[in-house]
């Protein structure tokens, strides 16, 4: 059974890739091709030629306007991925387009449904609004991922691991000592999972950041919107510094990490991230220092899940797994994930 959950929105891209170059990427096993119009909407249909298959994105296929031209025998699309014109006669066979996909550009991501397109609009998209919002400066990067996508599910939503995989980055010994609480609100679709560190050390990652120095107080309070989009709200303050009663919070420094799951096949993983902040915004040194980091931490990630895949793929079904407090939030989700997948 596949385990890609489908009629859903994907982040495919963010906006900054896609231009008036073809752009290809393989999203939950489709092949799709993007581009901008002359107006810069950008559009997305499938990467595959109707004719001979050729894709779209390989040279010499090229844009025309708001056409592409395909590079083996000229079949020409529209921006609908209608087929407007075949070489050689005047009629173009009614049936001759190409799968096109609801797509949608928000907050600096490119959004893509995939699955049956009438049901589009009835999915919400949801939203990370500090990622192209005043008052936050944002770092970003993907990494591509040799492992299915619940595994990288399974590692957000834990982040106990932190003190051992990202020890000197962003871990120190109280991530893992700290119990989580864990809420799942099944009718917006979302799991939380929170970590309130009351006095804990302050890890490179935030001491190098917000120039704190001793310990802190450190919120760690996750929501994942099944499947694609992840976000840790992280709050880091001088140790005994909280919120107002009127909920500003102008002595504390706020870090949102967002992250977009994407499967890219059923054993392969866009791992597309965002660190957003709401202090420092004109630092360059402290968005080179953030997005080194954070790049290498997603790495860390990255090296660690690209062994398990190969484990997982090398032992017989039915292995008996198990689970602790911790993985409250990451079986949460999986089972938020298996309901979408089914449909009940
Ligand atoms: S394969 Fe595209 S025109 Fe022939
Ligand atoms: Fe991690």
């Amino acid at each position: 059974m596949t385990s890609i959950v489908r009629n859903q929105w994907y982040v495919a891209a963010y906006g900054r890739e896609i231009g008036r170059d073809l752009f290809s990427r393989t999203i939950c096993g489709e092949s799709i091709l993007f581009w901008r119009t002359e107006a810069g909407a950008v559009t997305a249909m499938s990467d595959r030629c109707v004719h001979r298959r050729f894709p779209l994105a390989e040279k010499p296929s090229h844009l025309v306007g708001d056409t592409v031209v395909c590079g083996y025998h000229g079949f020409t699309y529209g921006a609908d991925g209608v087929c407007v014109a075949v070489p050689g006669q005047a009629r173009v066979p009614r049936t001759a387009r190409l799968r096109s996909y609801p797509v949608v550009e928000q907050d600096s991501f490119v959004w893509v449904f995939i699955g049956e397109p009438a049901l589009a609009e009835s999915v919400p998209i949801p939203r990370a609004p500090w990622l192209s919002q005043e008052g936050w400066t944002t770092v970003a990067g993907r990494e591509p991922l040799a492992a299915r996508a619940s595994l990288l599910v399974d590692n957000l939503m834990d982040l106990s691991h932190e003190t051992y995989l990202h020890g000197g980055y962003i871990g120190t010994p109280e991530v893992a000592e700290t119990p989580i609480t864990t809420e799942v609100d099944d009718e917006a679709g979302v799991v939380r999972v929170s970590r309130r560190m009351a006095d804990a050390a302050c890890p490179p990652f935030y001491a190098n950041s917000t120039g704190l120095t001793g310990r802190i107080t450190r919120w760690q309070d996750i929501e994942y919107q099944p499947p694609c989009l992840y976000t840790l709200h992280s709050r880091i303050a001088p140790v005994g510094v909280l919120p107002n009663d009127d909920g500003t919070d102008p002595d504390a420094f706020h870090v949102e990490v967002v992250y977009a799951i994407t499967p890219e096949t059923e054993h392969s993983t866009h791992d597309f991230w965002a660190v957003a902040r709401d202090f420092a915004l004109d630092d360059q040194g402290v968005s080179d220092f953030l997005a080194e980091s954070n790049r290498t931490v997603v790495l860390q990630d990255v090296a660690a899940l690209n062994v398990l895949e190969q484990v997982i793929a090398g032992e017989p079904d039915g292995y008996q797994e198990l689970s602790i407090n911790i993985d409250t939030g990451g079986l949460a989700a999986r089972r938020m994930l298996d309901r979408l997948a089914t449909g009940r």
